[in-house]
């Protein structure tokens, strides 16, 4: 496939190179070229088969609204935009295209995410839960959007839909780390999810690009994953 990465920071950069491992043509763009959408005119976009987009919060919505509306499908990692998703949604169903994101593209946390759910069981049988996310110091939002899709499974899972506080750290070079503590007046129950390197995201994102060929519709990774 031609692929467009948007972004060439710490995750952009291990997809562009998993892409490429993976034989696809691959472009990638940092915030200089892409100034005020230039690589996201209708144009531009004209022999690329899917976008991935690594970026930042502040843009991703008008790079999903550029590259729905050219046509184009598109794996977003990027986090920091929820509230946003019923109008994204929409628009995918509205230009029929096909597009998959994920708080977390990596298969590692998604098996996390399904432990996580049948651990969280405990907050029926009186146990209280908590949840601590530590990354590196530059990461733009807190809490992460990992983090927030574990509260919102533990949500659904707890009796009367309440919510588990979220610690966030940002500290050093950390890559990406989840814990979640069970705690009764008996014993408690950690577990814990640690990215080792960015090589786990770029891989479900790349692999999501493939998965999405051919294919129309709104997708969250969590639900895809085991296709692959
Ligand atoms: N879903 C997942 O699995 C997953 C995994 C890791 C990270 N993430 C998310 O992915 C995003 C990026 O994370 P990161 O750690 O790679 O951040 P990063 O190192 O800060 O990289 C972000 C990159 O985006 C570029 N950028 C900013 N605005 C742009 C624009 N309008 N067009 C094109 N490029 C633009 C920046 O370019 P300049 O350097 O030129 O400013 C920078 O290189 C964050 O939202 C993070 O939470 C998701």
């Amino acid at each position: 496939m031609n692929v467009l990465v948007l972004g060439r920071g710490k995750t952009g950069s291990v997809v562009a190179e998993i892409a490429t491992e993976r034989r696809h043509h691959v472009h990638s763009v940092g915030a200089k070229e892409n100034a005020e959408g230039a690589a996201l005119r209708v144009e531009s976009l004209h022999r690329v088969d899917c976008v991935i987009d690594f970026t930042a919060p502040h843009c991703i919505l008008a790079h999903i609204q550029a590259c729905v509306k050219a046509g184009k499908n598109m794996v977003v990692g990027t986090t920091g935009w929820y509230e946003d998703i019923d109008h994204v949604r929409s628009l995918v169903e509205q230009h029929k295209t096909a597009f998959v994101y994920a708080p977390n593209f990596s298969i590692g946390v998604n098996l996390f995410f399904d432990v996580a759910r049948s651990a969280a069981t405990a907050l029926r049988h009186e146990y209280s839960g908590q949840i601590f996310e530590r990354h590196h110091v530059s990461k733009k939002d807190a809490p992460s959007g990992t983090a927030i899709a574990l509260q919102g499974l533990m949500r659904e899972a707890s009796p009367h839909h309440e919510e588990v506080e979220i610690t966030s750290f940002r500290e050093g070079e950390v890559v990406g780390l989840h814990e979640i503590v069970l705690e009764s007046a008996a014993d408690r129950i950690y577990l814990c999810h640690d990215a080792k390197s960015r090589r786990g995201f770029a891989e479900g994102a790349v692999r999501a690009a493939e998965w999405l060929a051919g294919k129309k519709g709104f997708y969250e990774f969590k639900d895809v994953w085991r296709e692959l």
